[in-house]
């Protein structure tokens, strides 16, 4: 039984290779968002849990109320610049 492939199904697989790529290639929220400052305070943190030192509410910097989260993966939506 000899596997032949379709030219249907190649240009399948091949369409959606185009869509994967497409939407890598979305921007995506972490290009919106306020990006790290590259001053030295934030050049030396390398630890996200060393940002609330600064930046929860008793800190120098606290996060607006409007912060959409709570979540500490600062890294994954704040880019660095
Ligand atoms: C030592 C204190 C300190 C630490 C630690 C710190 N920050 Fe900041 N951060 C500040 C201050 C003060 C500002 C506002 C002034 C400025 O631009 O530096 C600021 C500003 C920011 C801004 C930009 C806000 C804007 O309006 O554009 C972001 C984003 C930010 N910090 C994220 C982080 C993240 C993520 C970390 C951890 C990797 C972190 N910061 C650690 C003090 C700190
Ligand atoms: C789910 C994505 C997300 C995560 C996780 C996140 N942030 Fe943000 N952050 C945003 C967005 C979006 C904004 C801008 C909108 C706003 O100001 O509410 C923002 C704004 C900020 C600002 C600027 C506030 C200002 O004065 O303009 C700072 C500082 C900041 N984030 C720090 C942090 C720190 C520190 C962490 C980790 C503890 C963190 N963020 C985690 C999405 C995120």
């Amino acid at each position: 039984m000899a596997l032949k492939v379709r030219r249907v199904d190649l240009l399948f697989v091949l369409g959606m290779g185009a869509v994967v790529v497409g939407i890598a290639l979305l921007p995506s929220p972490i290009d919106s968002n306020p990006m790290i400052p590259a001053n030295n305070t934030h050049q030396s943190v390398k630890n996200e849990k060393e940002c609330l030192l600064c930046h929860s509410s008793e800190g120098i910097y606290p996060l607006p109320d409007r912060h959409l989260t709570k979540r500490q993966d600062c890294f994954n939506c704040h880019g660095k610049q």
